[in-house]
């Protein structure tokens, strides 16, 4: 809910979902009504959180650890929060992140098997109870999504190189995620063409008071 504060809005989703694309739509409408937008990015988004990122998805680091790759996604988001997102939110700012916590519950905590309140607890001390006042999530069938990508002819990271298996657990994930927090997430439909998406993305921001 706004509060005549700023608001924080994160995007979630699994590969290939679209909600990067979406995001800059939405910006690009929020910021043709004369709101103060920040768009950034999980993993990154500053630049010890870029450092971080680039041992995450560096295609060479096959041996890390699952645990070491929750920490690192958490020290990641800690440094990204504190830097950028809250000050952003004290300035009276919308602040639209590509992933944030509900990434890491539903690949770490899911797909890699280390269990959700696990990794909810070291996220819980990294955040330090900031969380998302609204989270959106691009509902489509992993095999839909890496199909995409697929297409898109993009840069691959290691997570990237995981199969199918994998990316059906981050899928069930999201679901036990999305079902863990039905207050603050909204389920959309991300298979339907972009102009629809962007316009049900809209709508919500509107029930939700954020424009
Ligand atoms: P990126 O190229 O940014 O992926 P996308 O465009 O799909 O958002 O790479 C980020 C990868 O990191 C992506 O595979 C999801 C993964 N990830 C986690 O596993 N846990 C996390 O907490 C976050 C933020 C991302």
């Amino acid at each position: 809910m706004k509060n005549n504060k700023g608001s924080f809005i994160t995007f979630e989703g699994p590969e290939g979902s679209g909600k990067t694309t979406v995001l800059i739509l939405i910006q690009e409408k929020l910021e043709k009504q004369g709101e103060q937008v920040v768009v950034t990015r999980e993993p990154g988004g500053i630049a010890i959180a870029e450092e971080i990122r680039s041992i995450i998805l560096n295609e060479k680091n096959t041996m890390m650890d699952a645990k070491t790759e929750a920490l690192l996604y958490a020290a990641a988001r800690r440094q990204h929060l504190v830097e950028r997102v809250v000050p952003a939110i004290a300035d009276d700012k919308i602040v639209l992140c590509d992933r944030f916590i509900d990434s890491s519950l539903a690949y770490q905590g899911v797909a890699r098997g280390l269990g959700i309140d696990n990794v909810l607890a070291i996220n819980e001390f990294a955040i330090d109870g900031v969380m998302p006042h609204l989270t959106i999530f691009f509902d489509i069938q992993p095999e839909e999504g890496l199909a995409r990508i697929a297409q898109a002819n993009r840069e691959t990271n290691r997570l990237d190189q995981e199969g199918l298996d994998f990316h059906k657990r981050v899928y069930k994930g999201y679901i036990k995620v999305c079902k863990r927090y039905p207050s603050r997430i909204v389920k959309i439909d991300a298979a339907a063409p972009i102009e629809e998406v962007v316009e049900n993305v809209w709508n919500i921001l509107k029930t939700h008071r954020i424009i």
